[in-house]
């Protein structure tokens, strides 16, 4: 791992993304703090003033629909108002260069999407749509959020958003198709997570020893450690940085 010169390591990012066949990014909150929204464990992070057991469990959910409804209407209203960054455009071009590119993103919040990038795998689901617990029916809602009036469905169930609580499974076939991507991948490009919540952070280290691993983070992470290339620097800041100069042919 190297973090000695700034310079040294984005060249070498550089070099390993201008021979890639194929690139699998990973995202977390951090990716979206540029465009103001809070990450989760940082100072002012969500889970450093809610409790996660109330709000994103389903247990929590159970006891009490519409604080957590309360709660996800707020965040969604917040995603809405927000903007993508220079980060979630850098990546919509980079993907625009690169014949097999996937992004795995952590976050709800749709502003990869927003950017134009197209190949997203949501690993934790989404703000956009609204599913029942008994039924499985979907709904959207936008802007507004879900009223609260219309948590209880007629079947019988109710509607909760289409997210990934704590102790649930990932989606098994967003999940599966990660794992792919991941795991052919030449270069894997790891930017604003923590890198603590599995299975999603098995992502960037378990599955592909022989990818050059790098992290954009202006702090330490649990894989800081274990990747290629450190990049401390801010998302909207670095990603930008690195497109400036690439000069990646387009795939035919
Ligand atoms: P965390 O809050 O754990 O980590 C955010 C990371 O972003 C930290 O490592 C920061 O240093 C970094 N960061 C902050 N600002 C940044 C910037 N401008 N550019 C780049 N990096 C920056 O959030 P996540 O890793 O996203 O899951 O958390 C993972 C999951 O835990 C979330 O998806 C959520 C949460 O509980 C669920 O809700 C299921």
């Amino acid at each position: 791992m190297a973090e000695a010169d700034g310079d040294v390591t984005l060249d070498a990012l550089r070099t390993a993304l201008r021979s890639a066949n194929s690139v699998f990014v990973l995202t977390g909150s951090g990716i979206s703090a540029e465009s103001g929204l809070p990450t989760f464990r940082g100072v002012g992070g969500l889970w450093r003033t809610h409790r996660v057991e109330e709000l994103a469990s389903p247990l929590g959910f159970a006891r009490d629909p519409e604080l957590v409804w309360t709660w996800y209407n707020e965040r969604k209203a917040a995603h809405v108002r927000a903007q993508p960054n220079a980060g979630h455009y850098a990546l919509a071009r980079l993907e625009e260069a690169i014949g097999d590119f996937t992004l795995a993103t952590q976050n709800v919040d749709s502003l990869h999407l927003r950017a134009g990038s197209k190949r997203v795998l949501e690993l934790h689901g989404n703000l956009r749509e609204a599913r029942c617990t008994g039924c499985d029916a979907r709904r959207r809602f936008d802007a507004d959020g879900l009223p609260l009036d219309q948590i209880e469905h007629f079947c019988g169930g109710r509607f909760r958003p289409d997210i990934v609580w704590f102790g649930e499974p990932l989606p098994p076939a967003v999940w599966r198709e990660a794992e792919a991507a991941a795991a052919r991948a030449d270069v894997i490009l790891v930017a604003g997570t923590s890198a603590i919540v599995y299975p999603a952070a098995a992502l960037a280290t378990h599955y592909n020893e022989r990818a050059f691993v790098a992290e954009v983070n202006p702090e330490p992470t649990a894989i800081s450690g274990r990747v290629d290339c450190v990049l401390r620097s801010t998302a909207a800041e670095l990603l930008p940085q690195l497109l400036g100069d690439l000069e990646l042919p387009r795939p035919t």
